[in-house]
This record gives structure tokens, C-alpha cells and sequence, in this order.
């Protein structure tokens, strides 16, 4: 990751590290991986996936957080640390790094006109074929891999700026075996550049290849593209967008046995623009994660309620489409566990900002701060199949960030700010402002 950073034109680590000049660093030789830091506020949630019942992240103050090797080694009172000097942040809160658990990259170019057009009354369905994911498709396909690649390192170091310190990748705007597979390539490649920690999606189903019928582009998927995908280690999970516009829960269902035979996890594209059943289906097939979910029915949200699979819902993205939001406060008193995305994408949420995300699951879907806070860490983090990230205990990874302002609570109320001065992967400085 170091080698592959430089070679991208950063400086190196450690000269980033000096110049910033805000971590301290024991003994004669630097070791970035290595740190303490002391705020005002530190706000984490339990290591497990927080259920809608709770227990939610608290604040507690003046506490610090220490780490050697990139891994956290004390979390707890400032003065306990014993014989180490933190980097204090006055009237500041230490966070969890942010789990972008649903995004669409690696893309390549913007729809900025597909956004205009939909204010003029143009709808997503309508721009479906045109433009939209085909659109993007012919995109990424003109483009050489270098150029994909320069596009979309910038956006994630942007994102790091902004406080994310794993994120997913995905496929889906590939739309035949080679080029899902190119794109899952690129998405390796970038995961290797980029300065987050990254887990890998194939989302073939996106959309139908053009001139193939849906149940040919199936078959080619479960017998030809998913155990391809597998063998070549090219990804760690399975994604299908159910919709009256792409695919359907019987076709959820043949992908499913698939990926569950490649040893791939399951996640879906869930009622989002009607309802079709997919969540309850995303349930009973096990599924990781059911995102979106603006149109889920009361099955679908009862079925979350009693299952493992995380409801990952993606506020921006709503309001991007101004889609009516999903229930969430139902889904949390029925026991979900929620996590929230940005769904970074150029036709649904051109948004990198997890601060931004975290602001609109509060104003528009009513999350609390520290619910919010849940569902952007530790949930989002189980989403991802990780359980040791996105919560700030002894032994995991150093993944945080130090936030201004001395209560969670000013992350959301300040929407369109970004709160944050500084973001740590595995213990490195990797973004902030
Ligand atoms: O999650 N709706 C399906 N997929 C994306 C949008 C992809 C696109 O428009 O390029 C989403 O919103
Ligand atoms: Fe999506």
C-alpha cells in the first residue's frame, strides 16, 4: 500500500506525517504507525453491530487513544496512559473512522445533465437506457485503465479527507464477463492505491447487457463470471439490484446459490424505487446487507427486524432522486441493524462526504447523532464483513478520526462543513483538512 501511494505522486507517508505535525511520536525514530492522541470528547460504539434496540455509541470525556504497529493499544482516560505524551485536540471528539459501505466506484465521468434533466421532470426510469448505468457503462469502457484510474484516485483521497477510512468498490458498470471483470481489476488496483482499507463487490446484475435477454446474462453470471471472479480472488462479495428495471428476486435467488457455492457473500439493491419483496428475499437467502430499502414493505421490514442481514440505507442518494426516505425509526424499533452509506455514484449520489451522509440520515430519515454514528462504523463495518473495524478497542485496527467541535451531535447539525481535521488508517494519517 506505502509502495503504491508514493507511485501515485503523494510525498511519502512519512514526510506527509512530519509536515502535519499533529501526532506525537515516541522514541528517536518516527514511526508512523505509532501514536496517541487526547480530546475533549471520544464517542464509540460496542464492537458488535449495534441492533436497533441498541446499546448506541456514548461520549466520554477526556480520554485518549494510543496505538503501536497500527493497532489501537489504550482507549480510555487521558491520564492513564501512562507515561505517554498525546497530541491533544481541546474542544475536540475522537471518532471511529467512517465504513462506506455502499459506493459505486471505480466509475468514470460525471451526469451532471441527467441531474439537470430529472429537475426538469425527466425520471431516473425514464433516463434508464440513454443514459443511466448503460451511460456510465459506455463510460468506463471508452476510457483506458490508466485514465479510470486517475479519475478515481483523487475521489478517494477525498473521501479520506472526509473522514472514511474503509469503503467498499464495486463492478456493475462492466455489463459483459470481460469488462465486469476489468472493472473488478481496476477496483483491486484502486483498493491497492487508495490510502483506505477497501472490500470488493461484483455487482453484474446491474443492469441487463444490451441485445441479451436477463435469464442468458444469468446463466453467464452463476456458471461463468461469479466462480471466474472467485478463483482470481477479484471479489469478496456478490451484489444484485432488484428492480422492475433490472433484475428480479428469482434471479436474487440463482445468484445467491452461486455466490454461496464461489464462497461469495450476498448483498442486494433492495426496494428502492418500488417495492418488489427483495428485502424479505435478501433475508431469506441470507444476504449480508439489503440496501436502499425507500420502498420496503412491512414484511420486509419485519424480516430485518429478526435477522442478521443489515439494512443499509442511503440518505443521499434519496435525497439526490428526491425519493420518498424509508421508514428507519420502524426499522430500528423492529431490532434492524442499520447502517448508512453514501452510495457514491455519478447518476444517484455524486457524494463523497460519509459528515454529509451522516447529516441527511439525521434531517431527512430522523436518526439521532449517535445512531448515526452506529450506523456509520460499526454497522456499516458488518456490512462489509469486517468485524474488527469501525470501533475504537484494544487490539483493532487504528481506524479514527478527530473531529472538530466537542460533541457528535455537531457532525449532523452542520451539514455542507467538514469536521474533519484528521484520519487515521491502521495508525497512518491519511486525510483531513
Ligand atoms: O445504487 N440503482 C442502482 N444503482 C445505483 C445507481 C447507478 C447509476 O445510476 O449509475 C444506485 O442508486
Ligand atoms: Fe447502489
Amino acid at each position: 500500500m506505502e509502495r503504491a501511494r508514493s507511485a501515485s505522486g503523494s510525498p511519502p507517508m512519512e514526510e506527509r506525517l512530519r509536515s502535519t505535525g499533529r501526532v506525537l511520536f515516541h522514541g528517536a525514530m518516527p514511526d508512523p504507525a505509532r501514536g496517541a492522541v487526547a480530546a475533549t470528547t471520544l464517542v464509540t460504539a460496542s464492537t458488535s453491530p449495534v441492533r436497533g434496540d441498541g446499546p448506541w455509541p456514548e461520549e466520554a470525556h477526556e480520554q485518549a487513544v494510543a496505538w503501536e504497529d497500527g493497532r489501537i493499544t489504550y482507549v480510555g482516560p487521558a491520564d492513564g496512559l501512562g507515561g505517554v505524551e498525546p497530541e491533544r485536540f481541546e474542544g475536540r471528539t475522537i471518532a471511529p473512522g467512517f465504513v462506506d459501505c455502499h459506493t459505486h466506484l471505480p466509475f468514470y465521468g460525471w451526469r451532471a445533465d441527467e441531474f439537470e434533466a430529472r429537475l426538469s421532470g425527466v425520471s431516473y426510469r425514464d433516463l434508464h437506457g440513454e443514459g443511466g448505468i448503460y451511460r456510465s457503462a459506455h463510460l468506463l469502457a471508452e476510457a483506458s485503465d490508466d485514465e479510470v484510474l486517475d479519475f478515481c484516485l483523487p475521489l478517494v483521497r477525498e473521501m479520506a479527507d472526509h473522514g472514511t477510512t474503509m469503503l467498499e468498490l464495486k463492478s456493475g458498470y462492466g455489463l459483459s464477463l470481460e469488462a465486469e471483470l476489468r472493472q473488478l481489476r481496476l477496483a483491486r488496483r484502486l483498493a491497492e492505491e487508495a490510502p483506505q482499507t477497501c472490500s470488493v463487490t461484483l455487482l453484474a446484475c446491474h443492469a441487463v447487457p444490451e441485445g441479451m435477454k436477463r435469464a442468458d446474462w444469468i446463466r453467464a453470471v452463476c456458471e461463468e463470471l461469479i466462480p471466474a471472479a472467485a478463483a482470481d480472488g477479484l471479489a469478496d462479495a456478490v451484489d444484485v439490484y432488484v428492480e422492475d428495471i433490472a433484475f428480479s428476486v428469482d434471479d436474487l435467488a440463482s445468484v445467491a446459490a452461486c455466490a454461496s457455492e464461489a464462497g461469495l457473500a450476498l448483498r442486494c439493491h433492495a426496494d428502492q424505487l418500488g417495492p418488489s419483496g427483495a428485502a424479505e428475499a435478501a433475508v431469506a437467502l441470507g444476504a449480508r446487507s439489503a440496501d436502499h430499502l425507500n420502498n420496503v414493505s412491512a414484511g420486509g421490514i419485519a424480516a430485518l427486524g429478526g435477522a442478521d442481514t443489515v439494512g443499509v440505507l442511503l440518505p443521499t442518494s434519496t435525497l439526490f432522486l428526491r425519493s420518498a426516505p424509508p421508514d428507519a425509526r420502524a426499522l430500528l424499533d423492529a431490532g434492524a441493524t442499520i447502517a448508512i452509506a453514501s452510495d457514491f455514484n455519478p447518476g444517484t449520489s455524486p457524494v463523497v462526504s460519509m459528515p454529509e451522509v451522516i447529516a441527511t440520515a439525521c434531517s431527512l430519515y430522523g436518526l439521532r447523532p449517535l445512531e448515526a454514528l452506529a450506523a456509520a462504523t460499526v454497522n456499516a463495518s458488518a456490512a462489509l464483513g469486517f468485524g474488527n473495524r469501525g470501533a475504537l478497542s484494544e487490539g483493532a485496527p487504528a481506524d479514527l478520526v478527530i473531529l472538530d467541535g466537542d460533541a457528535f451531535r455537531q457532525v449532523p447539525y452542520r451539514p455542507g462543513h467538514n469536521p474533519v481535521l484528521h484520519a487515521f488508517v491502521d495508525g497512518r494519517r491519511v486525510g483531513g483538512r
